[in-house]
């Protein structure tokens, strides 16, 4: 009897401790949730994980949260709310999850960093540091496995595309037909002549982002989105499906429209909303952004200078649908590789 009062006391006041800290302060809806469950019942869903987090914004808002076990996470789906955790606030969202000791300040080159962290006074490298070779070796491994799967995905995507909408890939060839020729291949210098490609690449990532929900992040300190009280240790999800299919951003946004990043003329790339950002952005931004849009480039232009993508003899266009793992990858799929003529003849002239 004596234990049930005294627990049922306990409780009491942790509720009244909760309430007396929450007094004043203003938290995102959130999901129901349960002892120990948390609010995996309420999360279950067929769809993608990212498709369902943009659904539950009608119910919910543009930021809500839910209970994932113990831990308390926040989704954002308005690009405003995604600056500020990225940009405004980068530092103090800095952290992914088990990374919490990680000192975003000191970090300028990570490679730099550890091996600095591994060299003793004598400037001999160490094996007494706590950091290994081990760990060096999975952080090159993760930045090589981030570098190959992002891009090569995006490489399928915007194929996928290609057939689904030939008149994009006529229009990236004339381009290319037109301002380059069939005498030399691409090289990253022309970047800037071929706005269409271009134009079509920032599609590809705004329509079928590499990473829906960017990489979680987690708040170093209490801190705040908008109005919203965050308490430190909240993991936040950005939701970028949200921001790049949000209807009041974007026209038509289940469209693939490479011309909306072009100008009038069709000749400059422009930004039409600040509502995109398919590397992230802040403190921990993609490091491989530049690369990846180079080798987008060089690739998808030499392909298309040399070729035409067709749909394979089964007829099947490929499914936009897509799936998550790792990144969100495109589904496999078959098609035709036609060696074009004009480069054929070229070739043969030359
Ligand atoms: C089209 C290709 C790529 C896309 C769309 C992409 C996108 C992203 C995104 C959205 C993030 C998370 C940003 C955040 O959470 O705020 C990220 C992180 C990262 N990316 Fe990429 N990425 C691409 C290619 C690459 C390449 C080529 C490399 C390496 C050579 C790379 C290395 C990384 C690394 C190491 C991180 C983690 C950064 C950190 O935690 O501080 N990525 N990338």
């Amino acid at each position: 009897m004596w234990w049930f009062l005294i627990i049922s006391l306990l409780i009491l006041l942790y509720y009244i401790w909760q309430k007396l800290r929450s007094l004043g302060k203003k938290y995102p809806m959130c999901l129901p949730h349960l002892p120990i469950l948390g609010s995996l019942i309420y999360l279950k869903s067929h769809e993608e994980t990212h498709i369902y987090f943009t659904k539950l914004k009608e119910k919910y808002g543009q930021i809500y949260a839910f209970w994932l076990g113990s831990y308390y996470v926040v989704v954002v789906n308005h690009f405003s709310l995604a600056k500020e955790v990225l940009l405004k606030k980068g530092k103090e969202f800095a952290c992914r999850p088990q990374m919490e000791k990680f000192d975003i300040d000191s970090v300028n080159n990570l490679l730099d960093m550890m091996l600095k962290a591994k060299i003793n006074n004598n400037g001999l490298l160490t094996q007494e540091s706590e950091i290994t070779d081990k760990h060096i070796l999975m952080t090159v491994g993760d930045i090589f496995g981030a570098g190959v799967e992002t891009s090569s995905s995006v490489i399928k995507w915007s194929i996928a595309y290609m057939l689904h909408y030939p008149q994009v890939q006529e229009t990236i060839q004339k381009e290319i037909d037109q301002k380059i020729g069939f005498t030399r291949t691409p090289v990253l210098s022309d970047r800037h002549q071929l706005p269409f490609l271009e134009a079509t690449v920032r599609e590809v990532l705004r329509i079928r982002p590499v990473a829906p929900l960017l990489i979680p992040h987690v708040a170093r300190t209490d801190t705040s989105i908008g109005e919203y009280t965050i308490p430190k240790d909240t993991r936040i999800y950005i939701n970028l499906w949200s921001i790049h299919h949000d209807p009041t951003e974007w026209d038509e946004p289940e469209q693939f429209k490479p011309e909306r990043f072009l100008d009038k003329n069709k000749e400059q790339l422009i930004m039409p909303t600040a509502s995109y950002f398919p590397f992230g952005g802040g403190p921990r931004t993609c490091i491989g952004e530049f690369l990846a849009r180079a080798e987008l480039f060089l690739f998808l232009s030499w392909i298309l200078q040399r070729f035409d993508l067709e749909v394979a003899d089964d007829g099947k266009l490929p499914s936009l649908e897509g799936k998550f793992a790792m990144v969100f990858q495109i589904l496999p799929f078959k098609l035709k590789f036609k060696l074009r003529k004009a480069w054929r003849e070229a070739q043969l002239s030359a």
